[in-house]
């Protein structure tokens, strides 16, 4: 079967995957079907939540982060907000609110801190001021010391009298320091299902409470999951992308371990970066694994398409092309002070838009590389409206997990990420509340196998308790 341009379902979304490969091998649909049962089983004993959160209200937590987000819109006393959160804590708000910045309709400004970078952290506070701003932390865990240490900092900057009225905590619903904090001090909070991983959360209230304070359309993100998932229910498993893709890239692996991921559009220049999370977190376990690169186009058309088509022959470029925008803004035809006759170069763009120039340069570079034999795959969105980017973070949480199950991977957990939190933990409890001193190096990390107060030997026992109560 020839793999062509497949529409999924009634979302507004293509999968066009004709340049992947001139005749691609469709799995055996026994293989689909096993991995789509095995991850069914996991959906259906509740044990991963997002795949039915666009069904079931108390996963997607909407109507709770929406109802908050009215409230502090009509209290009307912050004029930013400023969030804090890492990984999959912030990269869904991050690329949501840039992805849909046409329609965003509030006058909150918008900040983001992840990194518990000094100069940035500095710079950001210095910009705000206290009584008018809200700041919103976000960690699943509630243990995340990145965040959690911009969120002290933020405490105190704001005074203990604005703690109820100026943060609110995105968190586990039972679980963690921050989770115990805000219901002692009594800070508005909405729940992350258990459940639902860091970076398959974007439509919790991770993002969808950024959504809300943006003025964006809660109801319509969720719609666009839900047709992404009745596709998924209805569709035969050997015609749906989703399922039959990963199998796809899987049997490239060997000879194209690395995916670009191009979006022709800056609104999606960080949903390129919440896909590189997405891909390279959930299946870059036992050996296995895509290194995802982000790009956009037409700008890295002058940086990395060159290497993309003469160089070693080790990637398969993922485009994102936008059909319409609201405003294709024209290039005018005439300009006073200025005759286009002997300007050729002026002349060949007159009367266009910068949406038909965009769309024209993703359509050269995927020639470019389809004439080199260069395998590069579109998802053609519609229109960036809420409906249409629930539908592509949905879309891509399917993929990543019939991908891993395909590969025999977890797609849901991160050991390594695990792993060095441990070693963070190890040091900071060494170093003692407030000491400075510590100098540079990886030296400083214990690592020790025997040292029964080392990260290592805890992870070793915790890998073992987990074990045995799986
Ligand atoms: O996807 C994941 O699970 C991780 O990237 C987490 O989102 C990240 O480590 C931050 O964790 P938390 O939300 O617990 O602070």
């Amino acid at each position: 079967m020839a793999a062509t341009a497949t529409k999924i379902g009634q979302s507004g979304l293509t999968f066009d995957w004709t340049n992947l490969k001139a005749n691609p091998e469709i799995p055996h649909e026994p293989t689909l079907q096993a991995a789509w049962q095995t991850l069914k089983g996991r959906f259906e004993s509740n044990e991963i939540g997002f795949y039915n959160l666009p069904v079931t209200a108390e996963l997607n937590q909407k109507s709770e982060a929406v109802a908050l987000a009215k409230r502090i819109l009509e209290a009307e006393h912050c004029t930013d907000v400023l969030f804090l959160g890492i990984g999959g804590s912030s990269l869904g708000p991050i690329s949501l609110l840039s992805a849909l910045r046409e329609k965003v309709s509030s006058k909150l400004k918008f900040h983001f801190a992840e990194n518990p970078d000094p100069i940035e952290c500095a710079q950001t506070l210095k910009k705000l001021i206290p009584s008018q701003t809200l700041v919103c932390v976000v960690t699943k865990s509630g243990g995340t010391y990145e965040t959690l240490a911009l969120a002290l900092i933020a405490l105190g900057w704001s005074g203990e009298a604005r703690w109820s009225s100026h943060f609110v905590a995105i968190t586990d619903p039972k679980k963690g320091d921050l989770r115990k904090f805000a219901t002692e001090k009594n800070i508005p909070t909405l729940a992350i299902h258990p459940s639902i991983g860091g970076r398959f959360s974007v439509l919790t209230p991770v993002g969808l409470f950024a959504a809300a304070l943006a003025g964006l359309d809660c109801d319509e993100l969720i719609k666009g999951a839900q047709h992404v998932r009745e596709y998924c229910e209805k569709a035969p498993l050997v015609k749906n992308p989703l399922m039959t893709l990963g199998a796809e890239l899987i049997r490239q692996f060997g000879k194209r371990p690395i995916h670009v991921c191009m979006p022709y559009s800056t609104c999606l220049r960080e949903w390129a970066d919440w896909f590189v999370q997405l891909w390279s977190e959930s299946l870059g376990k036992n050996s296995k694994g895509f290194t995802p690169i982000a790009a956009v186009g037409a700008t890295d058309q002058h940086s990395i398409l060159q290497l993309l088509r003469d160089g070693p022959d080790n990637k398969i470029t993922f485009f994102i092309a936008v059909d319409e925008v609201a405003e294709p803004v024209v290039i005018p035809k005439e300009v006073q002070g200025l005759s286009f006759q002997g300007y050729p170069a002026f002349s060949i763009l007159r009367g266009n838009t910068l949406q038909q120039l965009l769309k024209t340069e993703y359509q050269a570079t995927s020639l470019v590389l389809t004439k080199q034999s260069r395998p590069n795959l579109t998802v053609k969105i519609d229109s960036l409206n809420e409906r249409n980017i629930g539908s592509l973070y949905f879309a891509f949480s399917v993929l990543t997990a019939v991908t891993g199950t395909l590969w025999d991977i977890n797609p849901f957990d991160q050991p390594g990420v695990e792993e060095g939190k441990l070693y963070i933990q190890s040091t900071l409890e060494k170093n003692g509340a407030g000491s400075s001193s510590q100098s540079f190096g990886a030296n400083n990390i214990s690592g020790d196998d025997d040292d029964q107060n080392s990260a290592v030997y805890r992870l070793r026992t915790l890998a073992q308790k987990t074990q045995l109560e799986s």
